[in-house]
C-alpha cells in the first residue's frame, strides 16, 4: 500500500472528484459569490433564505463560477461519501455542535445569543436546516447568520426530518474537525443551564445520550408502519426502538450515522400507516443500538412533558409559567433511561440540559430570568 498503485489512485480520485462536485453544485452562471463559503439557494421564492455552504476545502474557490448540473440524489449521496471519510478522532479543543432543525426563525435567538455571548468560538459551532419552502423573516443574524447548511422540505410522518437531521450531522462532521458532541435541537427548545456547565457535562461525558426504549406500547405498529415485512431482514421487530428526536451524539456516533446506509434505506421508506410513522424517534435509536448499546447513556437530556398528551404533541409552556421554578422543577426532573442500558441507567441521574417546547410568547419571561436562574448553575 506505500507505492501508488491503481487502487488507491482510484481512491484519492474517488475522494477528490465529490470535492470538486460538491463546491460547484447548484451555483448557476450568474450567481456571483460573495464569500468562499456563501451561496444562494437557487430557489427563486425565497431571495433571502442563504446557505452556508459550510466549506470542506477552500482551494476550489475559484472554480465555482461554472455551472453544473446535477441531480439532487447525486448531491446528497456525494455529501455523505465525504462525511464518511472524515477523521474518526476530533482535534483539540473539542467543540459542541449545535444543530438546530426549524421551519421558522428562532424565536429564542436573543436568548442563545446570550448564552453564547462572551463563549470563545473555538468551542462550539452553530448549524441551521431550515425547510427553504418556509420564509424567515427576520432573517438568521448574530450568532446565527450564515450558518444554514443546504436545506430540503421537511414533513411529519415522512422520513425528512430524519433526513434532515442527517444532513445536518454529515455538514458538521464535514465543516469543523473539532466537532465532537452533534446536539440536535428544535426552535421551540431552550437551554437549562449555562453553555459552560452543559460543554463539561457533554465533553466529559465520553458518551452519547440518546434516548432508547424498547416494547413500548407503540413498538410494533411504528416497527410495520411501511409494510408487515418492510423492515426484514435488516431490522428485526426485536432490533426496533423508540427515543426522543432530540439527542446529543458523540463524534463516533455521528460517523456512524454518515457511515449507514443499509438501516437508514429501511428507515427512508414511506409509510403505508401514517398514524404510526416517526423515524426520527426510532431510526436513530435503532442504529445506535443495534451498533454500539454501550457508548451511549440511553437517555435525553433534553426535558419535554409528555403527561396526559395522546396527539404526538408535548405539552407547549406559554408566558404565564414561565418563572424561576419551572426551570427549577424541569432541572430537577429525572431522565427517563432505557431498560436496556449498560450503562447504570438504574441509578444514574443525568441532569437536564435543554427543554421544549416553549412558545414564542416566553421569550420576554425567559429573557428577564436567563442571567439570575437559567444561566446559573
Ligand atoms: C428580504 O429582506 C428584505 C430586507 O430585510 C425585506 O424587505 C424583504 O421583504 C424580504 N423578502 C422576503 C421574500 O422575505
Ligand atoms: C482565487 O482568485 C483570486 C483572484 O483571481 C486569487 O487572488 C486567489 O489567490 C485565488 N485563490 C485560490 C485559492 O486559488
Ligand atoms: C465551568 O464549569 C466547570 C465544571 O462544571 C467548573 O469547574 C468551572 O468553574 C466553570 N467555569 C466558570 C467560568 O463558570
Ligand atoms: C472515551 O471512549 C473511548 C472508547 O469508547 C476510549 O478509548 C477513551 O479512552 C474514552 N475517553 C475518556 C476520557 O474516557
Ligand atoms: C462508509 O465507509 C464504510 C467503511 O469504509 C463503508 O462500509 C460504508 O458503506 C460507507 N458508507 C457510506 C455512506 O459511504
Amino acid at each position: 500500500m506505500l507505492s501508488p498503485n491503481p487502487l488507491s489512485l482510484l481512491c484519492a480520485l474517488l475522494l477528490c472528484l465529490p470535492l470538486a462536485i460538491l463546491f460547484t453544485i447548484t451555483i448557476t452562471t450568474t450567481t456571483t459569490t460573495t464569500s468562499s463559503s456563501t451561496m444562494h439557494i437557487p430557489k427563486k421564492s425565497n431571495p433571502n433564505l442563504t446557505t452556508t455552504f459550510l466549506s470542506i476545502n477552500t482551494q476550489h474557490n475559484n472554480q465555482s463560477n461554472k455551472p453544473t448540473t446535477i441531480d439532487e440524489y447525486k448531491e446528497e449521496e456525494t455529501l455523505f461519501i465525504v462525511a464518511n471519510h472524515t477523521k474518526r478522532k476530533a482535534t483539540w479543543p473539542r467543540k459542541l455542535a449545535f444543530m438546530f432543525l426549524t421551519t421558522t426563525p428562532l424565536p429564542f435567538a436573543s436568548l442563545w445569543e446570550s448564552y453564547f455571548n462572551q463563549i470563545p468560538k473555538k468551542l462550539y459551532n452553530i448549524y441551521i436546516h431550515a425547510d427553504p419552502t418556509f420564509s424567515y423573516d427576520p432573517p438568521f443574524s448574530g450568532v446565527f447568520s450564515n450558518r444554514i447548511i443546504p436545506s430540503k422540505p421537511t414533513a411529519r410522518f415522512s422520513p425528512t426530518l430524519t433526513s434532515a437531521a442527517r444532513r445536518l450531522v454529515a455538514r458538521a462532521l464535514i465543516d469543523d474537525r473539532s466537532n465532537y458532541i452533534f446536539i440536535l435541537l428544535s426552535s421551540s427548545c431552550i437551554p437549562l443551564h449555562s453553555f459552560n456547565f452543559t460543554y463539561h457535562t457533554l465533553i466529559n461525558s465520553n458518551k452519547s445520550f440518546i434516548e432508547i426504549l424498547n416494547n413500548e406500547p407503540s413498538s410494533y405498529d411504528r416497527w410495520a408502519a411501511r409494510g408487515e415485512q418492510a423492515m426484514l431482514p435488516t431490522v428485526k421487530i426485536e432490533d426496533f426502538r423508540i427515543g426522543s428526536q432530540f439527542w446529543a451524539l458523540t463524534r463516533k456516533h455521528a460517523r456512524l450515522v454518515v457511515s449507514d446506509r443499509k438501516i437508514w434505506s429501511k428507515f427512508n421508506k414511506p409509510c403505508i400507516r401514517l398514524d404510526s410513522c416517526y423515524p426520527e424517534e426510532n431510526y436513530f435509536s435503532t442504529l445506535i443500538n443495534m451498533w454500539d448499546p454501550k457508548g451511549c447513556v440511553h437517555a435525553t437530556l433534553t426535558h419535554v412533558d409528555w403527561e396526559g398528551r395522546d396527539d404526538g404533541h408535548p405539552r407547549t409552556y406559554v408566558a404565564d409559567e414561565v418563572c424561576p421554578e419551572l426551570i427549577w422543577s424541569l432541572r430537577r426532573d429525572r431522565p427517563r433511561y432505557g431498560d436496556d442500558d449498560d450503562n447504570g441507567g438504574w441509578r444514574r441521574r443525568d441532569p437536564f440540559l435543554f427543554a421544549r417546547k416553549f412558545s414564542a410568547e416566553c421569550l420576554q419571561l425567559l429573557t428577564e430570568i436567563a442571567d439570575g436562574v437559567i444561566f446559573k448553575d
